[in-house]
């Protein structure tokens, strides 16, 4: 039987490097661009591209950090890693690929392998598609290449006369000063024949500023034994920017904030101020919202229809309903805020808070762990942690939840307020945790409760007061 289908291709992904010049902790294949790691935003692409193909990523610098990192994402596609103990070059890690039993395969079913860096994190879904087309018979290898206006620490294409046949790439620091005026780079994404693949990363040589086995170095192969190459030129120079330094991933972040932006708009978001917010793509925005300036939306951030943001708000991992109004403050991580909620200004939503239906929770408001029932409000200057507060509560100004008294009570060192619905809190209370405040009870201004109020009921815990007629002078120096 002949499958119609066309042969799922093989990918080889090079993440053993340790990235010095990023300097940071994490291997840099890790490092997120846009919330995201680079890795990862490449094997999002191929979900998106070729998801039944079979992929090894060459691991080495913190390998198994990597390997976890990656299994946890569950990718639908079979993913293998392959270690390259010692890092040699890029040659050299797609040898390590070759000779394991994801190489072997791919050169017994004649497959064309698709090799990729791990740190061009900015490559498109219809890049990918275009390498990931099966080679011609016969063709040796394609290359991808762009022109850069400035192309320092990117291989050279180097070709007979202008636009002659290309010859060779030669690395930067490989390179003479005439080669360095080339602006066509080689960007590291090939597609090979599997077994000129194989035997060509076995018979590369180290002889070269680096003392690396240059993967680049398959194209003088390629030349000598008279193979085809085809070379592809990529016109969008910015899908191919590789990350090696802080400031290409500043840049690199730019890059794909902007196409994220760009899509929310086109989707119906209004910004008022394209450069000044950051959202990671991750996040999802329905029609109709408005942006102000200084909005940044990280991680798994959902935002309803109609509300309106910023200026100044930074949301994390949280999800917004319609109609709402946000304004300057909130992280939010894990919080939900339902439909019509106003927000802030200088609201602080911490982890795990639940704010509903046309809720009010005003300015300098802190929230932990808190729900706030619908319509109730809580309008100006409070602390609530570890709170449930029912539907129509009013909380007066400076209100706080003292939920922390050195204590362990029940195994927990935080303890719980519960203020039921329609319950009435005047200015400037305390509510002394544990605790519940029943259903429609109503406490007196500058209280602080440490007993349960009863349903409908009114607690006045504060000292009676007293007026002295004329004793005010008393107090005073004298003469005055
Ligand atoms: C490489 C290319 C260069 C190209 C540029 C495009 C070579 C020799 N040079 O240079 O022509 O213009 O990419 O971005 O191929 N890696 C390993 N094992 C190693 C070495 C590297 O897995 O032993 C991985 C790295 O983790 C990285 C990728 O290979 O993800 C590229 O390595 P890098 O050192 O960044 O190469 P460049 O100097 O950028
Ligand atoms: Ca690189």
């Amino acid at each position: 039987m002949v499958s119609t289908n066309p042969p799922s291709p093989s990918i080889v992904i090079l993440a053993a490097g340790l990235g010095k010049r990023m300097f940071s902790t994490l291997p840099k294949v890790l490092i997120p661009v846009c919330g995201r790691p680079m890795l990862f935003q490449i094997l999002d692409r191929i979900a998106e591209v070729s998801p039944r193909s079979r992929v090894a990523i060459v691991v080495g610098h913190q390998k198994d950090l990597v390997m976890e990192r990656v299994r946890a994402e569950n990718y639908q596609f079979p993913v293998s890693f392959v270690e390259q103990a010692e890092q040699k070059g890029t040659g050299h890690a797609v040898k390590c690929a070759m000779e394991s039993d994801f190489g072997k395969l791919a050169v017994e079913k004649k497959e064309t392998v698709l090799v990729l860096p791990g740190d061009l994190p900015l490559m498109t879904a219809e890049l990918l598609r275009e390498m990931l087309e099966p080679l011609k018979r016969g063709t040796a290898m394609r290359i991808l290449t762009a022109n850069l206006s400035d192309p320092f620490g990117y291989g050279r294409i180097v070709r007979k006369g202008k636009k002659g046949a290309v010859l060779r790439i030669v690395e930067e620091k490989d390179a003479t000063p005439r080669e360095k005026l080339i602006q066509e780079v080689g960007v590291s994404i090939y597609s090979f024949q599997a077994q000129f693949l194989a035997t060509g990363v076995s018979q590369l040589k180290n002889q070269n500023a680096q003392k690396e086995y240059y993967l680049t170095d398959l194209v003088s192969a390629a030349v000598s034994k008279k193979r085809t190459i085809e070379t592809h030129l990529w016109d969008s120079p910015e899908d191919v920017r590789g990350v090696n330094n802080p400031y290409e991933l500043s840049l690199a972040s730019d890059i794909l904030n902007a196409r994220v932006i760009k899509k929310h708009a086109l989707n119906g978001v209004r910004f008022l101020d394209l450069k000044s917010c950051r959202i990671d793509p991750t996040a999802e925005i329905e029609r109709d919202v408005i942006v102000y300036p200084g909005v940044v939306i990280e991680g798994k951030t959902r935002i309803g229809s109609g509300t309106v943001l910023g200026p100044n708000v930074h949301l994390k991992n949280m999800t917004v309903g319609s109609g709402c109004e946000v304004k300057t403050g909130t992280v939010g991580e894990d919080s939900t805020i339902q439909d019509q909620v106003k927000l802030g200004p200088y609201a602080h939503l911490r982890p795990g808070s639940e704010v509903k239906k046309g809720a009010k929770i005003g300015n300098f408001v802190e929230l932990k762990k808190t729900i706030i029932g619908e319509e109730s409000s809580v309008a100006h200057l409070s602390y609530l942690g570890d709170a449930e507060v029912g539907a129509r509560v009013n909380i007066g100004c400076g209100f706080v939840t003292c939920n922390f008294d050195g204590r362990v009570i029940n195994g927990s060192r935080k303890h719980k307020t519960v203020i039921e619905d329609d319950v009435f809190v005047g200015s400037d209370c305390q509510a002394v945790a544990p605790i519940t405040l029943k259903r429609g009870s109503f406490i007196a201004s500058g209280s602080t409760i440490t007993e349960t109020v009863e349903a409908e009921s009114l607690a006045i815990a504060r000292a009676r007061q007293v007026n002295k007629p004329g004793y005010a002078k008393k107090l005073k120096p004298q003469g005055t």
